[in-house]
């Protein structure tokens, strides 16, 4: 059998998502229960960091030490990564000693090229075009609050960037519809949306996205990598705002999510993210819980397969 990776969602089929997310809540309450679990004492993931995080670094180094094993921080900056070493030697030589890498970068070939030449799985935990771990703990925090996510209607707000590249990706894996909203010219590209008309729909104003729709998600208007682009980025998206009005729009029990890290006064009003919609809160602890069933996930697929 073929090593599994997770660059984007459709790694899984759509029974092995929901075997994942099914399984996040579970261990959401073990974790809960503070129950000892501890399948994978001496096994350790590489976390390979170009870019900045809290919430991804924090939830699986937290989430392999629940877990008996450990994990390695890697920045670019203090390893041969940063100094030019090529990437596919890199793989090779990081794959041999652990057992699960994440990567977190800019090109989303890089993460290609790393599990191309891994001996073990690798996750995609984002890259300028897809950022699937953050689908789980969203489709995980839908389910948790309204049961399943399949023939709903989601409102995409903003910009159509990595998180709108998975949420286009997340439309047809779970079955919702999803109406994208964004300002002329910060559309998503025309490749992730193209095989995904029969689920996506482009719509010309946030209100005509967010109307009937079952849960609202948002973004920062500029994306790590894009900061000089912060004040043009402001003028276009002034009217892309998901506020306490806008919500109006929506179903009387529409959520509210956002990956977070977020910009009040930017693309979320002042108090949105404590709105009785938002479940930002609850979305991010997810990541948490919805990963360590992603990593039981591949690292039992990939003893299976040896
Ligand atoms: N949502 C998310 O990925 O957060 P971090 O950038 O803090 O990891
Ligand atoms: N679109 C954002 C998501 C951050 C978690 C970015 O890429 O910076």
């Amino acid at each position: 059998m073929a090593l599994r990776h997770f660059l984007t969602l459709a790694d899984l089929n759509t029974d092995e998502l929901n075997q994942v997310i099914q399984r996040a809540l579970e261990l959401k309450k073990m974790q809960h229960q503070h129950q000892v679990y501890q399948p994978f004492v001496g096994k350790v993931m590489g976390m390979i960091f170009e870019k900045s995080s809290t919430r991804t670094r924090v939830s699986f180094e937290a989430g392999m030490t629940q877990f008996g094993g450990s994990a390695i921080f890697l920045s670019s900056r203090d390893t041969q990564l940063g100094r030019g070493e090529p990437i596919e030697d890199s793989a090779r030589v990081i794959s041999s000693m652990l057992d699960i890498v994440m990567i977190r970068t800019f090109g989303h070939e890089i993460v290609e090229r790393f599990a191309e030449n891994s001996s073990v799985p690798v996750i995609n935990a984002l890259t300028d075009d897809h950022h699937p771990c953050q689908l789980l703990a969203d489709i995980q925090t839908f389910v948790e609050h309204r049961g399943s996510i399949k023939g709903k209607t989601v409102a995409w707000i903003g910009d159509g960037n990595n998180m709108c590249n998975s949420y286009i990706e997340a439309a047809h894996m779970w079955g919702f519809k999803l109406k994208i909203a964004s300002p002329k010219g910060y559309e998503p590209k025309e490749k992730f949306l193209a095989p995904f008309s029969h689920c996506v729909e482009l719509v010309d104003s946030a209100e005509a996205a967010a109307t009937q729709a079952d849960l609202i998600v948002t973004d920062v208007w500029a994306s790590m990598g894009q900061e000089e682009e912060q004040k043009i980025r402001e003028k276009a998206f002034a009217d892309y705002q998901v506020n306490e009005k806008l919500v109006e729009f929506a179903n009387p029990d529409c959520l509210f999510m956002h990956c977070l890290p977020a910009h009040r006064g930017e693309e979320i009003s002042e108090n949105m993210l404590t709105h009785k919609s938002s479940v930002v809160w609850d979305e991010a602890e997810n990541r948490l819980h919805a990963q360590k069933a992603l990593v039981e996930f591949l690292i039992n697929e990939n003893l299976k397969a040896n």
